[in-house]
């Protein structure tokens, strides 16, 4: 059957990781987290001292660490230059930095092109903010995953809570009102729903009902 590429966008934590995944294991497919290149290179950035401020750097610091994936059984490996920085990409400071670093059009302009080149052959599932709209504007499926600010930020209490990190809730709830903020209103691709993308709303709704929307969704597509 045709291997088609299917676009996930939305704001953070509604829960496009965990649903790509899913989705790419389902097809045989290629899971492509592109937040996690961007997180990637502000875990460079904070290593190796280089303010989210200074663009030059932060380009400088992607062409010396390359930010490579693994494919495993259930998602991805992250590597920046051999290193493997999986879980230090999730830390708190790196999580607050990111959407200064994302913001920088060359520091997209690099990571974009890696994008498009993984996507060429079709077959995979990308999750982003711009997959839709800047990235991958033919893709034959996009969705565009949105939920209440209050769920996401429950959810992501209880990952945190299941991972033994204490996090204070309303903390957290402001933390990604603020991360929403800056993604959707900086100049270069900011985030939002491309024109032809299918909005689903996952308040209330399982991780597996979420996949079988978009599944729906898929098949009028192949
Ligand atoms: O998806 P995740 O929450 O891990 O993304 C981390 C950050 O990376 C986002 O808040 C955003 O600033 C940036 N990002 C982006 N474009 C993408 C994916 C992520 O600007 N395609």
């Amino acid at each position: 059957m045709k291997e088609i590429n299917i676009a996930i966008d939305g704001p953070a934590s509604s829960g496009k990781s965990t649903v790509a995944k899913i989705l790419a294991k389902n097809y045989g497919y290629i899971y492509t987290d592109t937040g996690a290149m961007y997180r990637g290179v502000t875990y460079l950035a904070i290593k190796h001292h280089v303010p989210f401020s200074d663009e030059e750097k932060l380009v400088e610091l992607l062409d010396r660490y390359p930010i490579t994936f693994e494919q495993t059984s259930d998602g991805q490996k992250v590597y920046a230059n051999g290193e493997e920085i999986t879980e230090a990409i999730r830390q708190n400071d790196v999580t607050n930095g990111v959407s200064e670093v994302s913001a920088w059009s060359k520091v997209r302009e690099k990571l974009v092109e890696v994008q498009k080149a993984i996507a060429k052959n079709g077959g995979v599932v990308m999750d982003g903010r711009d997959i839709g709209t800047a990235v991958l504007p033919t893709a034959e499926v996009k969705i565009f995953l949105v939920a209440s600010v209050l769920e996401r930020a429950e959810r992501r209490f209880k990952e945190n809570q299941a991972k033994g990190i204490m996090t204070d809730f309303d903390t957290l709830k402001q933390e990604i009102e603020q991360r929403d903020y800056l993604d959707s209103t900086r100049e270069v691709s900011p985030l939002r729903q491309a024109e032809d993308a299918v909005k689903v709303d996952t308040t209330g709704l399982s991780i597996s009902e979420v996949v079988s929307v978009i599944e729906q969704i898929v098949e009028t597509q192949k």
